[in-house]
C-alpha cells in the first residue's frame, strides 16, 4: 500500500508519502521502486517542488530505501509517532526530496524547478516520461493506475 496526502495551501505546498510493503517482499528494491516512481508523479504530473517523508528515526531498511531515491534526512522529530502498543511514542525521521533532486538522480539534469521557467517546460517533460503501472492512492481517497 502507498499513499500521499498533499499541502495545497500555496506558501506550503507539497505532498508527503507513506508506505508498507508485505514483509514477505522486503529487501528486493521494490520500495525504492514504488517511492520513486510515486515522487515522479507528485512532481513531474502534479507539480510539487518537495516531497517529504517520515520514518520512524530507527528504521534503518526505509531510511535506505528512501535515501536511494536521494531524499535527505531533514532532522528528527522527538516523540512524534504512537508505539505499535500505544504505551508510549517514539522518534521520526523527517526526510525531503527536492524536484531538482530526483531530476539529478534519474538524469534529468536539464530540469528545472517549477517557478523558473514555468509549467511548460514541466508538461513537456511529463509527457516525454515513461514508467511502470502503479497503482496510486489520490489524495481524495480515490485510485488510479499510471
Ligand atoms: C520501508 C519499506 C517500504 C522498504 O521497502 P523495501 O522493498 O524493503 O526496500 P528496498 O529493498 O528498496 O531497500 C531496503 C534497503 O534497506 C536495507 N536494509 C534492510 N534491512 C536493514 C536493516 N535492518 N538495517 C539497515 N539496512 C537494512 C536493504 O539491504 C536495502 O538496501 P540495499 O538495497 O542498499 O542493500 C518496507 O520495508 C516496508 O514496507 N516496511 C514496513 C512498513 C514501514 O516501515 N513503512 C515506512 C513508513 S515511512
Amino acid at each position: 500500500m502507498e499513499q500521499y496526502t498533499a499541502e495545497n495551501e500555496p506558501s506550503y505546498r507539497h505532498a508527503s508519502i507513506d508506505i508498507f510493503l508485505d514483509p514477505s517482499v522486503h529487501g528486493r528494491g521494490l520500495g525504492r521502486d514504488a517511492v520513486r516512481v510515486l515522487a515522479k508523479h507528485l512532481i513531474w504530473d502534479l507539480g510539487h517542488h518537495r516531497i517529504v517523508i517520515d520514518p520512524a528515526a530507527d528504521n534503518a531498511a526505509a531510511i535506505r530505501c528512501y535515501a536511494a531515491v536521494g531524499f535527505q534526512p531533514v532532522g528528527v522529530m522527538r516523540r512524534y509517532e504512537r508505539d505499535a502498543d500505544g504505551a508510549g511514542w517514539h522518534d521520526g525521521l523527517l526526510m525531503d526530496l527536492l524536484a531538482e533532486e530526483l531530476a539529478l538522480q534519474t538524469g534529468e539534469a536539464s530540469y528545472q524547478a517549477p517557478g523558473f521557467l514555468g509549467g511548460l517546460f514541466l508538461g513537456e517533460v511529463a509527457s516525454a516520461w515513461h514508467y511502470p503501472a502503479v497503482d496510486v492512492v489520490e489524495a481524495d481517497g480515490s485510485e488510479s493506475t499510471d
